[in-house]
């Protein structure tokens, strides 16, 4: 299997051309989107254009600048956690940490374990570099979460990696320290590395945020992914970071160096000035609570027109049951044929998606209402039309 065959077995976007679609139409309701609507903080911006004007412009060390990487460590060390600078990689955002996790660990056959409904880079990047991927389906009965048994009853030799994701995209689902305990100690009686993405950190609604991370002094085989991109509004920016275990650092070193030689100087530095500042806290805060609100519009308006959801616990999306027996790729077409609203087949996220469409939480409260009251007007329309 050589990487061409990877790449031409992954297919790409799939909502491309609900975007093609939509960009001919006027009045359109775009929540399909998982970017924050709100600007980057003006300190953030401030610092930013200091370093790009004082020129911090040029190529930085292959795995960050080391007061960034020192002050993600400390981040860890303040929780009582065993994270070293050398455990700590800056990468273009979650994603190439993603990939560079999965380059680091993974050899063509091996077998990666995903919880289904799950973002779709996971299945796709494994698939890229060679890896058989294992879809394990959580359901919206369980709110989403896996099941450990259900875990240790497929795990097998050929497992190399299991992933987890809480707060979850798309499902909104938490995880409980007890859970994230029990989920690695099953990977650990495989030898599995574990993928934790925790991009969503800053986004619990209910519930508490628990980071893998608190497990890797007692099981080493803990990678976790983290971002800057949605706490801080700089999707663009591209910058999040990776920890993991001593041994696998030269790998990740070489794929870093070859797939991207070093992230991006200036941004950096701008972190690094402003992460601990009062304005930045209270921006993350003040993110929280909105999205917080936004959620409970979405979740009350839903509840309203009848269409099943798990309300979720954290996270930047809404993940709604389509009645049984309809197609969601079909749906979501047609439901932006007839209204204009823009919403994700939930397949996109893998075979548990099925049946269910994402909905995004990063447009303004009233637009996230009007989304939905056209999405309720067509489920009625659509389900008496196929007599469902
Ligand atoms: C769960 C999850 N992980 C990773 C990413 C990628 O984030 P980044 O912009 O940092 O690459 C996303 C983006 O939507 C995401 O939802």
């Amino acid at each position: 299997m050589t990487l061409i065959d990877g790449i031409d077995s992954v297919r790409a976007s799939k909502i491309e051309d609900l975007f093609e679609l939509a960009s001919s139409m006027n009045d359109v309701i775009n929540l399909s989107i998982g970017e924050p609507d709100a600007d980057v903080p003006d300190v953030l911006k401030d610092a930013a254009a200091r370093h790009i004007k004082n020129g911090k412009n040029k190529y930085g060390p292959l795995r960050g600048i080391p007061q960034l990487r020192e002050k993600i460590a400390a981040k860890y060390a303040e929780r009582g956690l065993d994270v070293k600078v050398e455990n700590v990689s800056i990468t273009m955002g979650a994603q190439n940490a993603i990939f560079a996790g999965f380059a680091s660990v993974l050899r063509s056959g091996d077998e990666v374990i995903v919880f289904s409904p799950a973002f779709p880079t996971y299945a796709a990047v494994a698939t890229l570099i060679g890896a058989r991927v294992r879809f394990v389906n959580t359901t919206l009965n369980n709110g989403y979460v896996p099941d450990p048994d259900r875990l240790r009853s497929v795990i097998n030799s050929s497992t190399r990696a299991i992933v987890i994701n809480s707060p979850s995209n798309p499902t909104g689902a938490v995880y409980d320290r007890r859970l994230m305990r029990e989920l690695i100690d099953v990977a650990s009686e495989a030898g599995a590395y574990v993928l934790s993405d925790e991009v969503y950190e800053e986004f619990v609604y209910e519930g508490s945020f628990v980071s893998a991370a608190e497990f890797a002094d007692s099981y080493d085989r803990v990678l976790v992914v983290n971002s800057f991109s949605k706490t801080l509004c700089i999707t663009g920016w591209r910058l999040g970071y990776l920890l993991a275990p001593q041994e696998l650092s030269e790998r990740i070193g070489k794929v870093l160096l070859y797939g991207h030689t070093c992230p991006p100087t200036f941004a950096q530095y701008a972190i690094l000035d402003v992460i601990d500042s009062d304005e930045i806290k209270e921006f993350v805060k003040r993110s929280r609570e909105e999205y917080l609100r936004r959620r409970d519009v979405a979740v009350l308006a839903l509840n309203y027109h009848g269409i099943e959801v798990c309300p979720p616990k954290g996270a930047l999306y809404v993940f709604p049951r389509l009645p049984a027996g309809l197609d969601d790729d079909e749906f979501c077409l047609s439901l932006l044929n007839r209204e204009r609203v823009v919403a994700v087949p939930g397949n996109t996220f893998g075979p548990g998606g099925e049946g269910h469409f994402r909905i995004s939480i990063t447009s303004p409260a009233q637009i996230i209402e009007e989304g939905v009251r056209r999405i309720g007007r067509f489920v009625r329309e659509y389900v008496s039309s196929r007599g469902v």
